[in-house]
């Protein structure tokens, strides 16, 4: 039976799931239920997801948690976070509150440059090139107005334009380097709508430009296209109190505990395996949040590890030190998010965590993510120096263990009392689950 069709994105939905089952699964019926149960009954819902992309079939679940308790710049927010993995909400909301009852979070927005590139071939005089550049762009800027028109209005726009000489890397390469302030808005839409119209100016301009040879007026666009590495659009985050305030008192010492926790930032500083799995831990706070206000968590992955390598080793997003007594723990972070715009104003979860955050401007809501990535990584790192990381892990993870066994609620509460004091393995859990089934 083949497997290959023609004209799938054309069949209904209820053809699309028939043919996908019956020539996918051995057991088409199963499938087909579990595909209706994640269906929303409510049908306006529905057909709202289903426009989202082409070809839906279902809705993809993930779970939307909150972490309360978070002090930024003497504001209290409870966090929304969408995310599967068992242990991000809870050390979320401990590092929270660990930080709570020490001064809280500072986040200060550095900059919020946003970039876009005209990429093409132009084959003769560099300098021709240049003094055409000069000469046209302010029609380049002329050309975008219907654009830029209402971003100006609320004071954003097109920053400038450069001419950018690429062709040490590939022959005849230029680059039309254009910078962007989008506001509230993540930009994309608008930044590639500009540079396409960039580049259609760029294009017949050359065409008729009497300076240029037959060969140079044949300038070629290869693509027109925002970056999604944005080092000129920063949030910095961090956290301080004194040393001897580290303590909770439990685990470890105040100052080795510093001295620890430092020499770890340290090792993900140096070290780029470590730095990959250290980086990680930061966006499972930074990922959360931007999916639940339904930002655009590829390009804030994309940029955010870009920039960690952007000395040409990858490093530790995140520092540490102590000075004077005093304990400081920071990172920098580009994010190019959005609170208008794209699915903010459709995604009816999406709205309610921007509500619950206060609907707050783009710069509050770097601020916001740039502190869930900062309080999971001082998590994982106060775990991982001091209980390690299983306890905790294992812990959150029993859950999906017990759900695993299809433990009934009576199983599920004797056993999670029952590790309360017993160290959680997938071994000890099927031992126990087994035990108390016997
Ligand atoms: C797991 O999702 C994240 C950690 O591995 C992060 C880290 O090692 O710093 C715990």
């Amino acid at each position: 039976m083949s497997k290959t069709i023609s004209g799938f994105s054309k069949l209904s939905k209820t053809e699309k799931i028939d043919w996908l089952t019956s020539t996918y699964f051995s057991n088409p019926e199963q499938a087909k239920y579990v595909l209706e149960q994640y269906a929303n009954n409510d049908q306006k819902l529905q057909q709202l997801h289903d426009e989202f992309i082409e070809n839906t079939i279902s809705n993809y679940y993930l779970p939307f948690g909150v972490a309360p308790n978070f002090d930024i710049n003497g504001k209290t927010y409870a966090i929304p976070m969408a995310i599967e993995e068992s242990s991000v909400v809870a050390a979320a909301s401990k590092a929270a509150k660990f930080w709570q009852s020490r001064g809280g979070f500072k986040a200060t927005v550095l900059s919020t440059e946003k970039i876009g590139q005209v990429h093409f071939m132009f084959q003769g005089d560099k300098d021709r090139l240049q003094v055409f550049f000069e000469q046209i762009k302010p029609k380049l800027i002329d050309a975008t107005k219907a654009l830029t028109k209402n971003m100006e209005q609320r004071g954003g726009g097109i920053l400038d334009i450069e001419l950018r000489d690429k062709t040490e890397a590939i022959a005849n390469y230029f680059q039309l380097h254009a910078t962007f302030e989008t506001l509230d808005a993540m930009g994309a839409n608008f930044i590639n709508s500009c540079l396409e119209q960039f580049a259609k100016t760029l294009k017949e301009e050359a065409e008729h430009y009497e300076a240029f040879s037959t060969e140079e007026r044949q300038l070629q666009i290869i693509m027109s296209i925002l970056s999604n590495y944005v080092p000129q659009c920063i949030v910095r985050a961090e956290v301080s109190c004194k040393v001897e305030e580290l303590s909770d008192n439990k685990t470890i010492a105040a100052e080795d505990f510093a001295e620890k926790f430092i020499q770890a930032v340290r090792i993900a500083e140096v070290e780029p395996y470590r730095a990959v799995t250290h980086n990680k831990g930061i966006m499972n706070g930074v990922d959360a949040v931007v999916l639940a206000t339904g930002n655009d968590f590829r390009a804030v992955e994309a940029g955010v590890h870009a920039y960690a390598a952007r000395t040409g080793s990858y490093s530790s997003l995140s520092h540490a030190k102590v000075e004077h007594g005093v304990f400081t723990f920071w990172m920098d972070l580009p994010l190019a998010l959005g609170t208008v715009g794209g699915l903010t104003k459709l995604h009816p979860l999406v709205k309610v965590a921007l509500e619950m955050l206060g609907n707050p401007s783009a710069k509050e809501l770097m601020q916001i993510v740039a502190v869930a990535g900062l309080a999971q990584n001082f998590a994982a790192l106060r775990s991982l120096t001091t209980t390690g990381i299983q306890e905790g892990h294992m812990k959150m993870h029993l859950m999906n263990m017990l759900n695993q066994y299809e433990a009934t609620s009576e199983e599920k509460s004797k056993l999670i009392e029952y590790f309360k004091t017993h160290v959680v393995s997938n071994a000890s859990v099927e031992e126990a689950v087994a035990g108390l089934r016997r």
